[in-house]
Parts: structure tokens; sequence; C-alpha cells
């Protein structure tokens, strides 16, 4: 028989990539592109949806090439994407309205700060599980509604659709013939009731969003229709959000299973199961994963900085030439010398959601070293895992016994050591470390039983690397004390 495969898409902040991936969940083939940034004013990021379309119209041939594969062979197709970017687009010449707006993007910053001061804003965190903040979509959605002429009753008509990026692809995917989206990234708009997993009204009013503009929610493995373009005739099994899909390809499928992401920022999940706790410690109650009807629910800690700090040490600092540079300057030393560098660059998310932090460096002395400050770097994310994980175990009831890591961040040894110190927990990195591109595979693998269940699943995850901790827990107290002395004062400075 023919060996058959699953495609991800992974559709980015940054690049889109596409894998194919075989039964045991090796990667079999892969293409990837970048898309431009577009940073019209500060504050403002927006990409070109059209741009991004075309380059995964590039990628997903490309990576079929790659594996020496052909469509026929392609058991299903899964997308995982960066969540939170809103797209308009005309439903009848298929074109957006105008660029997509960025999760990074701040300029609802006024908008959300006098929404916050509206009637009803107190509801929104009970029925959507986030906070009222500029990175979630509706205030962008809002935005373009008030400010493009005549958008607002061209959307009362459904002439224009909203949608977020595995909206906009799933669209372009099947011609046109489906608008819908799934509970991961709808659950990231502040229009969702968490409980009903419904576009939720007293919602959809506090927004001003008509409904009519608005996609159909689908569990994760939901009715997402059938290509007709790029892979003609594949069914597009999955849809998630990309953190949600890595904690599914992390296979953290039970309660208190901990992960990861270190990106340009870092994103951790806990599964939570059938639970769905309502933070009282500044993180997201967010939906993990929901393959039939019930959902999974994680707690989510979004960190703005990780990655970024580096390439920022990088770029505009000059400290260092290359990325991995950063492990080598700090292991010149055994500490961080007393300093402290908080990357509130644009404020601070979880668990602080302060947007008026910006970023401190203190502790400075005639002692201290590049290779203090390098420290200080990587320190930073660590610190600020350990700030998401207190958050989690306070607001979960349990701890996490350890911490699944992956993306470019996860290949740095020493910020992994720091990590499991500062947590006190084991941090492990998993030989696949696409977690993202595998977690949208193995849930449109399951969907048309490409991969029977679970626990099959589990089996593929196997440890590459493991990191336990080392550390004098008293020092290691001391320190986390000064770190959060350090936050304090980086609030407020950005007024
Ligand atoms: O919430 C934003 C997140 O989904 C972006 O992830 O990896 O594309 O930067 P990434």
């Amino acid at each position: 028989m023919t060996p058959r495969f699953v495609l991800a898409i992974d559709q980015g902040t940054t690049s889109s990539r596409c894998i194919a991936f075989d039964q045991h969940a090796r990667l079999a083939g892969m293409a990837q592109r970048t898309h431009r940034q577009h940073y019209p004013k500060s504050g403002w990021v927006e990409q070109d949806a059209l741009e991004i379309w075309r380059t995964v119209e590039r990628i997903v041939p490309a990576a079929l090439r790659d594996a020496g594969i052909t469509v026929d062979q392609v058991a299903a197709i899964g997308i995982a994407n960066q969540r939170e970017t809103t797209v308009v687009w005309d439903r009848r010449t298929g074109l957006p309205v105008r660029l997509a707006i960025v999760w990074q993007d701040v300029r609802t910053e006024a908008l959300v700060d006098r929404m916050k001061e509206s009637p009803g804003a107190q509801r929104i965190a009970e029925l959507s599980g986030l906070p009222l903040a500029t990175y979630f979509a509706a205030p962008r959605l809002r935005w373009l509604l008030d400010e493009v002429d005549g958008l607002r009753e061209r959307a009362e008509r459904g002439e224009v659709l909203f949608g977020t990026m595995e909206s906009w692809l799933i669209w372009n995917l099947t011609g046109g013939a489906e608008h819908v989206t799934d509970v991961t990234n709808a659950g990231r708009t502040l229009l969702m009731n968490l409980a009903t997993r419904q576009w939720d009204e007293e919602l959809l009013r506090f927004f001003d969003i008509p409904r009519a503009m608005l996609p159909r929610i689908e569990p994760s493995t939901g009715d997402f229709g059938t290509a007709s373009t790029v892979v003609p005739g594949v069914r597009i099994g999955a849809a998630l959000g990309d953190q949600h899909a890595a904690l599914f390809g992390q296979t953290c499928f039970a309660p208190g299973e901990t992960e990861c992401t270190y990106g340009t920022g870092g994103f951790l999940m806990m599964n939570t199961g059938a639970e769905l706790i309502r933070s009282r410690h500044g993180l997201l109650t967010t939906i993990g994963y929901q393959l039939g009807p019930e959902p999974v629910y994680a707690l989510e800690g979004p960190i703005a900085v990780t990655g970024s700090l580096v390439q920022w040490l990088r770029d505009i600092v000059g400290l260092i030439a290359t990325a991995p540079e950063i492990e080598t300057l700090a292991t010149t030393v055994d500490d961080n010398g007393g300093c402290y560098l908080v990357p509130a660059f644009s404020g601070l998310y979880a668990p602080h959601w302060r947007s008026d932090a910006r970023g401190l460096l203190i502790g400075l002395t005639s002692y201290v070293t590049k290779g203090h400050l390098a420290r200080a770097v990587l320190e930073a994310t660590a610190w600020q895992t350990r700030d998401v994980v207190e958050a989690m175990n306070a607001d979960a009831g349990l701890r996490a016994k350890s911490l699944r890591v992956a993306g470019g961040m996860a290949s740095n040894n020493l910020l992994m050591q720091i990590i499991a110190d500062v947590l006190d927990t084991p941090v492990m990195r998993p030989l696949v470390t696409e977690t993202v591109s595998l977690g949208a595979a193995y849930a449109a693998g399951l969907a048309v039983g490409y991969w029977p269940d679970l626990q099959g699943l589990r089996r593929n995850w196997k440890v590459a690397a493991q990191w336990t901790p080392s550390h004098v827990r008293g020092v290691r107290e001391e320190e986390y004390e000064r770190w959060q002395r350090a936050v304090q004062l980086s609030v407020g400075w950005g007024r």
C-alpha cells in the first residue's frame, strides 16, 4: 500500500511552514517562507493576509516535493496559526479590506482604556475567560469598523467577513466555500462565551460587532470542509491556535501537564481537563482543544518578550553577533552579578497585565560584565516563566510536575537549566520539537482515523533532553524576591 501522510500548516507571526508527518510522527518533508511585517506607526504591526495566503500556496506543494509524495497520499491537513491577528475581507472578491492587524499591535490602547470604564466591562472576564486587553481580536475589529469608511454597513449586510488566520486560510483553501473558525481561535476574540462556545450576544453588544460578519465555530477537529485548491480533495481535519496545537503536540492530555513554547514571546499552557478554571491570578482561561462534544480546558500565561530580548541584544544593542552566542557569553560567569532585566518593552502580559510597565535594567555596579548582562537576559525568561507557573499552580490547585518545552529558545541548554532551577521542576525537551505543526497534524489525523487514539500519540512523545533542578534553594528564593521587586519598579514607568 502507498504510505500516507498528514500535512500541517503552521501559519506563524513571522513565517508560515508546512510539514508532512508520517504515522510515527516523523518529519517527512517541510517548507517554510517568511512574510513582511509592516510598522506604519509606533505600536502598530500589520501583515498582508493576501501575501500570507500566496506564501501558503507555495509552501504546501514545496513540502510535498520535499517529502517526495503526491496529493493523493495526503490523509488530511491540519492548520495551526498565530492567534488574535485580525483579518476582514470582501465576501465577493475574496480580497482583504486592508492589512491584517497583528496580535502585537497596541493601537487600541486608548479604546480599551475607555471600554474598561463602560458598563458591562466587569462581565467580560466572566463570559470570555479573558481580561479586556489590546492583545485580543475584538478591540481591533471594533477599531476597523469605526475607522474604515462604510465597513460597518457592509459588515451588517454580510458583505465583509471577519476571521483570524485559520479562517482566512480555510476560506481560501476551500475556494470561499467555508467561513469557519475553531473554539481555540474563537476563544481568543473576547466574543465567544467560554461555557457555551458560541458567539455571545452580550459580548457582541459590548464591542458593537455585527454577527453577520463572524465565522461559524467548530470543535478543533470539526467540519472545516475539503480543499478545492492547493491540495484539492484533501479534508481539512483540524484547526487550532498555535499554542493550543503545541499543547496537543506535546501530548499534554492529562490535567496538570504543562508546556511552554519559547519563540519571540513565551506561551505557557497547563491542561486543566474538563474543568473550566476561572483564573484569579492573572492567567487566561482558554480551551486547550476540543475533539468531541466536550472541550479540554487550559490555563495560559502568555509572556510578550522572551526570544525577542535576545534579538534586541543582537540587532539593536550589538552585544552579540548571533543568538546562540548569548549562551556562550552567559557561561563565562556563575551568576547575574546582582543584575536584573525586566523586558517590559510593550508592557507586561501574564500574570501582571500592565500595559504601563516599561523595560528596566537594575543592579548595575562596576563589577557587572557583559557575561552578567547575558545571564540577566536569559534569567528574564526564566523568572517570567516562574511568575506564570506560580499563578498556574495557585489557580489550578495542582503543581506542574514538569515543564515540556519547545521553540527556538529551547535549544539553549543553559537557559533550560536555569528554568529547571528557578521552577524547582524538571524541564523536558522532546525529540520532535515542531510541536505546533505536530499538534495540528495529530488533530487532523485523529479526525480522519489516521491515528486511532490519544494513547498512540503519547507513545510517539520521546524525551531528547532533560534538566533537573540543581540550584541551592535559599539563594534561588532570594533572587526571585529581587526579580519581583524589579518588576514592581518597572510598572507605571510608561505613564
Ligand atoms: O497569541 C499569539 C501567538 O499565537 C503567536 O505565536 O509563535 O506565531 O509568534 P507565534
